[in-house]
């Protein structure tokens, strides 16, 4: 086995094309030969949302030129490649099969191991991209498919200890976003919106604040944003309900992750205590400031990745794959996409009208 094993990811499971390199490194924390990410934001935006069929096809048209990119940019020729790795899901099956096929395809060529990747395995790892961070940690992953608070034990090795029981926080904010007229994606431009917003002009329900231990909810937030955007009728009033919402969600979050360090703790016994949070949301400075306060109030050191990890990326799922390829954990070339891959096999499902929390 390579001294320095250099690893070639791929993710294409929703709407980003990435590919990036990555070389093992003796101080535990890889080097990142290259980082592309090609968004689509332009080709879905005119529909207020993504378009499979046409996310999938961008996939086919770009992934040879965004994979030349990466390897030009790293410096490095296909036969120093280790190991291909890819996303196997969760995600859109026809954006995820693009990638998964072209990784298949190369590392059968290249005569390397192909290893498939679970994408939110990727998000629970990605802060490990800069930092050295001891198992177990708690982790908030935070993205536009989910919203979970997870016991990361170490590689494969998850307990979820909480779950939104219906929108995922990402869909929240763009669901709101769509609301108020901005367009999509619209998390990150309603997070400026409320910059220029006063937040305590409205009031916005805190669904099952006060029970569902850390399980999270999300979907009445949306129901009260839409009666009150009914009346508005100017700018301003727009911007003060950006705003409100905004610190809606980092009260719930601030509550909801004191009950989190409660369970994290009580199941595991730990020398150090470290929260991450991760996933498109987690680029929310807000929402960064306020799990920081709530993580030095109760003595956990809050690790935030660089707002480039957080995001959909490919360094996160070439990260993966090293460690696979460390312990050998590589999979057959009739691996086939997993549109719905979890992290805590054994976690329940809590989606859906009926469920008791
Ligand atoms: O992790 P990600 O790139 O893709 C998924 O795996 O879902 O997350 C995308 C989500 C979108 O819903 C986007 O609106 C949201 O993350 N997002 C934000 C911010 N930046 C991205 N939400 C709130 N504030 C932000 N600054
Ligand atoms: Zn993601």
């Amino acid at each position: 086995m390579n001294k320095s094993p250099i690893i070639l990811g791929i993710e294409t499971s929703c709407d980003e094309t990435a590919v990036s390199i990555i070389q093992d490194n003796e101080t535990g924390i890889p080097k990142i030969l290259s980082n592309i990410v090609s968004s689509q934001f332009d080709i879905h935006k005119e529909f207020g949302g993504i378009v499979p069929e046409l996310a999938a096809r961008s996939h086919v048209e770009k992934i040879n030129l965004i994979a030349k990119k990466a390897l030009d940019e790293s410096g490095i020729t296909l036969d120093k490649v280790s190991a291909v790795a890819a996303t196997s899901g969760p995600g859109l099956i026809i954006c995820l099969s693009v990638g998964l096929n072209f990784a298949k395809s190369l590392a059968s060529s290249l005569k390397v191991p192909f290893i498939g990747v679970n994408h939110l395995e990727g998000h629970a790892l990605s802060p490990r991209l800069q930092n050295n961070i001891d198992y177990p940690y708690l982790l908030l992953l935070i993205s536009g498919g989910h919203s979970q608070f997870l016991s990361v034990n170490g590689l494969g090795s998850y307990k979820r200890l909480g779950t939104t029981i219906d929108d995922a926080l990402g869909e929240a904010f763009d669901k709101t976003a769509k609301l108020l007229g901005i367009e999509f994606p619209g998390g990150p431009k309603l997070e400026k919106f409320a910059e220029k917003g006063d937040s305590n002009k409205f009031k916005l329900p805190k669904p099952i604040i006060n029970k569902g231990g850390c399980n999270l909810s999300f979907a009445g937030l949306k129901t009260a944003v839409l009666r009150i955007t009914k009346n508005i009728k100017s700018n301003q009033e727009k911007f003060d309900l950006a705003a409100s919402f905004q610190k809606t969600i980092e009260e719930i979050l601030y509550i909801k992750t004191k009950i989190a360090f409660k369970e994290f703790l009580k199941n595991n016994d730990v020398k150090k205590r470290s929260f991450v949070v991760a996933g498109g949301v987690a680029a929310n400075n807000g929402i960064r400031k306020k799990l920081n306060l709530v993580s030095k109030e109760n003595n956990f050191e809050s690790i935030f990745p660089d707002h480039k990890f957080c995001g959909d990326n490919a360094a996160m799922i070439a990260l993966v794959g090293l460690e696979k390829y460390k312990i050998k954990k590589f999979d057959g070339l009739d691996t086939l996409a997993s549109p719905r891959l979890t992290l805590d096999q054994k976690a329940e499902f809590l989606k859906g009208s009926g469920i008791k929390i």
